[in-house]
């Protein structure tokens, strides 16, 4: 406050202080004074444009320029009022496009002409529009036809296009001095379906620890069997049986499904072994289950395309306009995208000669996934109009509106401004009007005016809730699909063993019998099945192991029961009661008698008694199903 009122009191004692702006320097230029030819009605349009640069220089340069510059500008003002111009443009919507109406005339419309009928206001003169007869700018080596050539041959005054301003073309025009924009090209292309596309199952982790997962996952099983073998060697401990390597395997492979095995270790180490391998996989299944939600729920929306460099890696077909920036920024050697030029030898770039955006949007990017390449007024236009098209079709669900998704990065930037030919002093006039429309504002305005000012399908949609689609899940029936096929492979292989087994187990034992070596001796197990076996015995069973194989022994061959004790030759004697029987083959023997057998009935079973050469009686069944079936429904 006091300083307030000290200020106060300051400015009223000042009232008495001598004017500061009494005494003018002598040599100061005053404007305005004798100035007939701007009057202070006319708005923006005086000579103080020329003084934003004498801003910056010592005012005694200024003044020179100044003075030389007022005369020049005065004249030019009264020499361009009721000139006729003949104005070139190029078909650039919405920069620049033009209508040829009715009655054969051609006028122009878009920012440029806005900027031209403000320029035609404030000078007072008129102008008629003309295009080149191809829609290109042009280019020393691409001249005929162009925009280029109208202006170089100075058939027109003044090229009123968003012009990117290439080092070529600046030997045959004068490029306005004020840059009207920056020009960004974008790249659009199909919206990917989703930033997780199919890899969601293998997100969380990177390349390298799956592969290591992976090798641990074989690693660890014979590493634990090789300890677990080196420990018993060691102590000699005869509780903490060894398993198998089979079911170390396995055990490592259900631990890391977290599905837990029925090995239960005794010994302390064996212990220490397998819980370690516990604690690795709830980490690591953790971090996995923990990873793939935040990766599920928040990962970010990413396009397939970003760069310039991602185009030329992944050799992606594009398509831009013929004739304009990027084709000569890729075609001009030292121009920042000729490292794109080995993509229009290898056809992977297009150059479209259609104007319409629409049409080239859905004959190249929705039919043929190209990339379209266009600078951003343009594309925002045209997706806007797209999405208003696509609102009428199917009112609500957000994803069928936005099926194109813009790059962030730029593919190129050029400054862009009006053409002039070489000499012309239309520049002079123009430039400092268009300084004053670009610095106010006034063409970026321009150029999004019929755009909304919300983004239009931004990158990211959100607000819509991630439901996992089939595509997510393709990796798991993938796995499926791979289980089962090769579970059915290993199927059939085993069945195709347990066939060849079965048949050479048959025919050794018909000849020998179970148990022993085709010379007729038992078989002796290996050193190391004996190991086993004495360990076993230590313990009873091994766990899960199948064991039939080892203690419990088959059943003698149906031969060897009728041949304990008799050294003579058992088939003869088979035969012969069968070679004199009543009805052979068919076991009908009741009632029969024959030679040496007689038919008994024992326990209520037939039977046919022979007698040994050596005096003992043999019993053969016969037809013993039957007897029991009569004894059975006799005796009820
Ligand atoms: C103003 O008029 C005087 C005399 O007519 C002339 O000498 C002077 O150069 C003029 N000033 C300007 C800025 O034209
Ligand atoms: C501007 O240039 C034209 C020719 O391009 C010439 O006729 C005219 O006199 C020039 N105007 C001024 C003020 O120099
Ligand atoms: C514009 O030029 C025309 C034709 O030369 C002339 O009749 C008219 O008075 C001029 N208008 C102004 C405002 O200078
Ligand atoms: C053509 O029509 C437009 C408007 O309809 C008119 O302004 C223009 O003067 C006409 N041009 C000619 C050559 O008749
Ligand atoms: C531009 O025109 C001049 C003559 O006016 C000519 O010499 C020159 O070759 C032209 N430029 C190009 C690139 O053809
Ligand atoms: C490109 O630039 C290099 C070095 O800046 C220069 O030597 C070469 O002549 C240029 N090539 C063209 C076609 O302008
Ligand atoms: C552009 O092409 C689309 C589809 O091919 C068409 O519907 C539209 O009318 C065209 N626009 C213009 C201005 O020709």
């Amino acid at each position: 406050m006091a300083t307030g009122i000290e200020l106060l009191v300051a400015a009223a004692l000042c009232a008495a202080c001598p004017p500061l702006n009494e005494q003018l320097p002598t040599n100061l230029l005053q404007l305005g004074q004798n100035d007939s030819l701007y009057p202070a009605t006319e708005g923006p349009i005086d000579v103080e444009a020329t003084d934003a640069e004498p801003v910056a220089h010592p005012p005694e340069d200024s003044l020179a320029n100044i003075i030389s510059k007022n005369p020049k500008l005065r004249a030019m003002h009264d020499w361009i009022g009721g000139k006729h111009l003949r104005i070139a443009t190029l078909e650039d919507f919405p920069l620049s496009y033009t209508q040829l109406l009715e009655n054969g005339t051609r006028i122009g419309l878009g920012v440029s002409f806005q900027i031209i009928n403000f320029l035609k206001k404030k000078f007072n003169f008129t102008y008629e529009v003309v295009v080149p007869q191809d829609n290109i700018i042009g280019s020393p080596s691409d001249y005929d036809r162009s925009l280029i050539e109208m202006v170089n041959s100075s058939t027109v005054d003044l090229a009123a296009a968003f012009i990117p301003s290439l080092a070529d073309q600046r030997s045959s025009v004068f490029y306005s001095t004020t840059s009207l924009d920056e020009g960004e090209w974008i790249m659009v292309m199909q919206r990917p379906r989703e930033s997780a596309s199919g890899s969601g199952l293998l997100a969380p982790f990177e390349f390298w620890v799956w592969i290591l997962i992976l090798v641990s996952l074989l690693a660890v099983g014979p590493i634990i069997y090789m300890l677990i073998i080196l420990r018993n060697r060691l102590t000699g401990d005869g509780q903490q049986t060894p398993y198998s390597l089979g079911h170390c395997a396995w055990f490592v492979y259900g631990a890391l499904m977290k599905q837990g095995s029925t090995l239960s270790p005794i010994a302390d180490s064996t212990r220490l072994l397998f819980a370690t391998w516990w604690i690795f996989i709830t980490i690591l299944t953790s971090f996995y289950t923990a990873n793939l939600t935040a990766f599920l729920t928040l990962s970010k929306f990413t396009l397939p395309y970003n760069t310039v460099n991602d185009i030329l890696t992944k050799n992606k077909h594009f398509v831009s306009m013929r004739g304009g920036g990027v084709e000569y920024a890729i075609r001009t050697t030292n121009e920042s995208l000729s490292m794109l030029n080995r993509m229009i030898q290898n056809n992977y770039a297009v150059f479209s000669d259609e104007t319409n955006d629409t049409y080239n949007l859905q004959n190249y990017v929705e039919k043929n996934g190209y990339v379209f390449v266009r600078d951003r007024p343009a594309i925002q236009v045209m997706l806007y109009r797209d999405y208003l098209y696509r609102k009428t079709v199917s009112f609500s669900d957000e994803k069928v509106h936005c099926p194109f998704a813009m790059a962030k990065e730029p593919f190129l930037k050029k400054i862009r401004t009006f053409a002039y030919p070489i000499g012309s002093n239309l520049s002079l006039l123009f430039d400092p009007e268009l300084l004053k429309l670009v610095e106010s504002g006034i063409v970026k305005h321009l150029s999004s005016s019929e755009l909304p000012s919300a983004e239009i399908c931004p990158q990211d949609l959100g607000g819509t809730e991630r439901q996992l689609r089939n595509g997510d899940l393709m990796m798991t029936y993938y796995i499926m699909l791979a289980g089962f096929a090769t579970a059915l492979v290993v199927f059939t292989t085993e069945l195709l063993f347990r066939y060849v087994n079965s048949r050479q187990e048959a025919n050794k034992w018909a000849r020998h019998g179970v148990g022993r070596t085709p010379n007729g001796q038992s078989v002796a197990p290996s050193r190391w099945l004996r190991g086993w076996r004495r360990l076993n015995s230590g313990h009873g069973q091994l766990l899960g192991a199948s064991t039939h194989g080892q203690n419990v022994t088959p059943p003698p061959p149906y031969q060897s029961i009728f041949n304990g004790g008799s050294h003579g030759d058992p088939l003869n004697r088979w035969r012969r009661p069968l070679a004199h029987g009543n009805a052979i083959g068919n076991g009908v023997l009741l009632g029969g008698d024959s030679e040496g057998g007689v038919r008994r009935l024992i326990n209520g079973r037939d039977y046919m008694v022979f007698r040994n050469p050596n005096g003992q009686s043999q019993l053969v069944p016969v037809r013993s199903p039957s007897a029991a079936l009569f004894q059975y429904s006799y005796t009820e």
